[in-house]
């Protein structure tokens, strides 16, 4: 409005304002150009030359140049580029303070600057710089206001809100905004103290962001974290701070910065520096000291809202894994059924910022039983086998290679039981594999380090929860079991508490005490005894709950009990086993008496025995006798009647002699029946030659074919074994004569050592054990009292026979 008004009231053609933007000893430089009548608006500022300066500001005079009078003048050099036919300039100034310049001119042929438009202009000029004075006093409180509001409002702003990148996002944008800055970009510290990277930026390239690694103390970052105050590069261009990082220092060398001004205000808190907000204009710095001192508020605002925000992002997100792991536990601690664990595989995707999640368990035998999804299929068991192939000894993440289809990337977690000592098999020690969590995302960055840390942490929680659950349905169990024992038990099995309240008694004691004392459950166990009996079963109940264990007999009613202390659950409670005395005295006497009536049975069995064995000695000497009384008496006389009977014939004749011849046979035929009938009673041939021939004529009267075959040395035995035998041999070859219906039989003598073996055999239709037994019971004791009279000679008799395949019965005896 000046520089238009000034040229339309002086009847000039061109006019502009120039405020000063750099004020130097003896020179200036403008700013802002507000231009009338130009073509064309002027770029970039005016520099102002010592003499000028000196007559403009330093003396407040206007300055006339006209084309004719002053060609050749630097002012004319100067004013080369404006070409002007005629100009005055004139300075701005208010209160003493140097403003800028008034310029007007006119290309108008034959046109003059007058003294007169000269103090025209300079009127106009002052009038000007008061009005411009005005307006920029009025900007600048203007300014101050809005900016002091912007600062309440960025810091409201900031605390409003609690999330990093959120916070992270609005000081950017409240300090871009608030300093009209191009570009902006926190820093933040690495845990190594010494390098701090670009966490998060506004406006900056992004190759910039990815390659910018600044040190701290070099450069205008790095400098303001190491010296913890705002540190400004008014412009890049003319000053030299050094990039703190190499591609910084590439750009700057190259000349290829794209910021000439920067501005790096250090965030702050309690615990010190923990980075830097920095600000990047592309002109020269364009702040002055209460902007700076601003920017050092806005900082300190900006640190304290990060701070927070850091704080609470952390705060929440150790809440989140808190309640991720509570959740698990509530859910599995409860039961640990298909809902359940599908329950608990959503959980965990979520927890673990996963797409989709799997859980796979496995049995005893390490074989997947289970397994529980969300947002999956329920993969084959190839595919769990080859999942399980990629477990390592905690949290992995999977290559796109090996997770399940469609994934771009995955983790892999085992579920590990408690350790297990090495058992007596040597199994590998280590902790047993309860199965694995499988987790996956469609993106592809692999789950960060403290994705990894959280889903250990769960593993180990539905691992512990596992296992507890495992190990309580294991005890429930063998719980089960005892009881069943001790339900069974024939001893009595009471428990108690800590005060020796029976707590539980088994059938067998209820049986045998509840008659005499009453209900067992919350009766006093130290009471139940008789007074005199008290006093042990007390000091045995003591013993048993500080010591190992103690045992005392007692006396309850008529009952006389053993009882054994045991303590249970760490002295906490006592375990006792008692046992009925009386009872086992009772079991005592009975065994007793039995063994005597035992020993009286087998001592009758010897009495028997002896018994038979002189019963047979008096039965064979009775033969004998019966034997040679017949042989010696009965077949004597028979002989001599025979003798008289054949004298008598002799004398006779006709019918009669006849008569007498048939008494004759008559007679001898009776001696012959007489002789065999001896004979067999008792062969004289076993007294007079011994066993053998006397067998050999057994075989030769049998009518059944019979041989004789004999082997080992032959030898004579004593008298009793001889008869024993001949018996034996008689007895049997009877049979085979009765039953056998035999074509051939033998008998077979060995003699060996310290023994004889006699067999008889034959090859007849043989019997079964049914049979012989049925003609035992029917009383043809042939066989018994063979068996018998072996055994009371101290041997033994094996009958072997089926039908159709013959019998063989072999005695051996020793002899
Ligand atoms: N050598 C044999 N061949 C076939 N059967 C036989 C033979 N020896 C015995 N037995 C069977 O065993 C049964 C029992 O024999 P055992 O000698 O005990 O009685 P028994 O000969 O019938 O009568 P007892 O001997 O009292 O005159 C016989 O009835 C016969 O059936
Ligand atoms: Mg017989």
């Amino acid at each position: 409005m000046t520089a238009q008004s000034a040229a339309l009231a002086l009847g000039f053609h061109r006019a502009f304002v120039a405020l000063f933007s750099e004020l130097r000893e003896g020179g200036a430089r403008t700013g802002e150009v507000f231009t009338h009548g130009f073509a064309e608006p002027f770029s970039g500022g005016i520099g102002v030359g010592p003499v000028t300066f000196e007559t403009l500001v330093r003396r407040g005079e206007a300055i006339r140049f006209e084309r004719g009078r002053d060609a050749g003048t630097p002012l004319a050099r100067g004013l080369a580029e404006l070409n002007p036919g005629a100009a005055v300039i004139a300075p701005l100034s208010a209160r003493g303070q140097a403003l800028g310049l008034l310029y007007v001119d006119t290309n108008a042929p034959g046109a003059s600057a007058s003294e007169d438009d000269a103090r025209l202009v300079l009127a106009l000029a002052e009038q000007a710089s008061l009005a411009i004075d005005n307006a920029r006093l009025y900007g600048i409180e203007t300014r101050k206001r809005a900016a002091a509001e912007a600062l309440r409002e960025a810091g409201e702003a900031l605390a409003g809100s609690l999330h990093l990148s959120d916070t992270l996002e609005r000081v950017l944008e409240r300090a871009v905004t608030l300093f009209r800055a191009d570009a902006a970009a926190v820093y933040e510290r690495q845990p190594d103290g010494r390098t701090v990277n670009i966490r998060s930026a506004l406006g900056l390239p992004s190759e910039y962001m990815l390659r910018v690694r600044a040190k701290v103390g070099v450069g205008v970052t790095g400098r303001a974290i190491a010296e913890c105050a705002p540190v400004a590069a008014r412009d890049l261009n003319t000053e030299h701070y050094g990039g703190s990082s190499r591609y910084t220092r590439q750009l700057l060398a190259a000349g290829r910065y794209p910021y000439r001004g920067v501005l790096s205000l250090p965030l702050i808190t309690r615990a010190g520096v923990f980075g830097a907000l920095t600000l990047y204009w592309e002109v020269p710095l364009p702040l002055d000291g209460d902007d700076l001192a601003l920017a050092a508020v806005f900082a300190s605002q900006a640190g304290l809202a990060i701070e927070n925000a850091r704080l609470y992002e952390e705060e929440l997100r150790r809440e989140n894994e808190a309640a991720a792991l509570l959740s698990v536990a509530r859910v599995l601690g409860e039961n640990q059924s298909d809902a359940a664990l599908g329950d608990t595989a959503r959980l965990v995707t979520h927890a673990l910022n996963a797409a989709r999640g799997l859980i796979a368990l496995t049995d005893e035998r390490g074989e997947f039983s289970r397994c529980a999804t969300y947002n999956l299929h329920v993969p084959s068991r190839a595919d769990l086998q080859a999942l399980a192939a990629q477990l390592g000894r905690g949290p992995r993440a999977l290559t796109r290679r090996h997770t399940l289809p469609v994934a771009g990337s995955a983790l892999i977690v085992p579920l590990l039981g408690p350790d297990r000592a090495p058992g007596p098999d040597h199994e590998p020690p280590g902790p047993p594999l309860l199965g694995f969590l499988y987790l996956d995302d469609p993106g592809t960055a692999p789950p960060g380090e403290h994705l990894l840390h959280l889903s250990r942490s769960i593993a180990d929680q539905i691992a512990q929860t596992l296992t507890r659950e495992r190990l309580l349905s294991a005890l429930a169990r063998e719980e089960a079991r005892y009881r069943q024992l001790a339900e069974g038990a024939h001893d009595l099995i009471i428990s108690t508490d800590d005060r020796g309240v029976v707590t539980y008694a088994n059938p067998a004691a209820r049986a045998l005490l509840e008659p005499l004392t009453g209900p067992l459950d919350g009766a006093d166990l130290l009471t139940l005894p008789t007074p005199e009996t008290r006093g042990a079963l007390n000091a045995a109940w003591h013993l048993a709950r500080t010591q190992s264990g103690s045992r005392a007999d007692i006396q309850v009613g008529p009952y006389r009990l053993e009882v054994r202390l045991s303590p249970v659950d760490g002295g906490r409670g006592v375990l006792t086993v008692s046992r009925d005395l009386s009872e086992l005295q009772t079991l005592a006497d009975e065994i007793a008496r039995r063994g005597q009536a035992l020993e009286a049975a087998a001592s009758r069995t010897v009495e028997m025995r002896a018994f038979l064995t002189l019963f047979t000695q008096a039965q064979e000497e009775e033969r004998r006798r019966i034997s040679r009384e017949l042989h010696d008496d009965t077949a004597q006389v028979l002989t001599a009647t025979t003798r008289r009977v054949a004298r008598l014939a002799r004398d006779l004749s006709g019918e009669q002699r006849e008569r007498a011849n048939d008494i004759q046979q008559d007679l001898n035929a009776a001696i012959d029946g007489v002789r065999r009938f001896a004979r067999n009673l008792r062969p004289s041939v076993l007294d007079d030659l011994g066993l053998l021939p006397a067998l050999e004529w057994l075989a030769s009267a049998a009518s059944t074919l019979t041989r004789l075959e004999v082997s080992g040395q032959e030898r004579r035995l004593n008298p009793a074994t001889e008869l024993t035998l001949f018996r034996l041999a008689q007895e049997a070859l009877n049979n085979v004569d009765k039953h056998a219906r035999a074509s051939t039989a033998a008998i077979r003598v060995a003699f060996d050592g310290a023994h004889v073996r006699l067999a008889i055999t034959d090859d007849g239709q043989g019997f079964t054990p049914d049979q012989a037994q049925q003609r035992a019971e029917a009383g043809h004791l042939g066989l018994i009292g063979l068996r018998e009279r072996v055994t009371l000679t101290g041997g033994t008799l094996e009958v072997e026979s089926s039908p159709g395949t013959g019998t063989t019965l072999v005695f051996t005896l020793p002899g």
